[in-house]
């Protein structure tokens, strides 16, 4: 009788010893950046907020970004918006994507997209200030604005002076 129950003591022994060895496993986990940033509403805002901030940058003087995005301007003032479109829905995606979200960036890499356009420093910097302008006014706290500049910062050498 004892013989037939000693796999299950050993069982209900171990099973004691695995739980209380559980020590952090019931801290909840960090939700992902996509989460804290808010899910793709709050994605989709902040880039179309970015968006705007890009092409009103295009209108100032000694305008950087005029160099590069002038083909897309021009397009959508002529009533043609498709480049700037495709131009916003891929970042969202791609941001979504790399944040930890269900989305899937189906554009091209970052070094095809940016092929012969010799972006510099400057035009590089220029840009992430337009978004940061973005981020503010949506009130995306410091920790996910430096978290979302981090990875985004990390493609810059697939992006500057290609
Ligand atoms: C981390 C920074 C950047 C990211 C994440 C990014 C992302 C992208 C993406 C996803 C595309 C679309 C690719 C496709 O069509 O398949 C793109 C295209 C483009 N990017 Fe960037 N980019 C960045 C920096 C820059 C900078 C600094 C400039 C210029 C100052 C720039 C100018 C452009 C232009 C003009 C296009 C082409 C749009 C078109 O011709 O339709 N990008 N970028």
């Amino acid at each position: 009788m004892f013989k037939r129950m000693l796999p299950l003591a050993l069982l209900v022994a171990g099973t004691l010893t695995f739980s209380s060895c559980k020590k952090n496993d019931d801290t909840p986990a960090t939700p992902s950046l996509y989460t804290r940033l808010g899910g793709n509403a709050a994605i989709t805002k902040v880039v179309n907020d970015f968006a705007g901030n890009v092409v009103a940058e295009t209108q100032t003087a000694n305008s950087k970004l005029l160099r590069t995005f002038k083909p897309l301007v021009d397009a959508a003032k002529a009533g043609d918006p498709t480049r700037a479109n495709n131009l916003v829905n891929n970042l969202i995606n791609q941001i979504g994507q790399a944040t930890g979200g269900p989305e899937k960036y189906m554009g091209k890499d970052m070094m095809t997209a940016h092929k012969g356009m010799k972006i510099t420093d400057d035009e590089f910097t220029a840009l992430v200030n337009e978004l940061v302008k973005a981020l503010d006014k949506n009130s995306v706290p410091s920790q996910e604005k430096t978290e979302l500049l981090t990875i985004l910062g990390g493609l810059k050498g697939q992006i500057v002076g290609q």
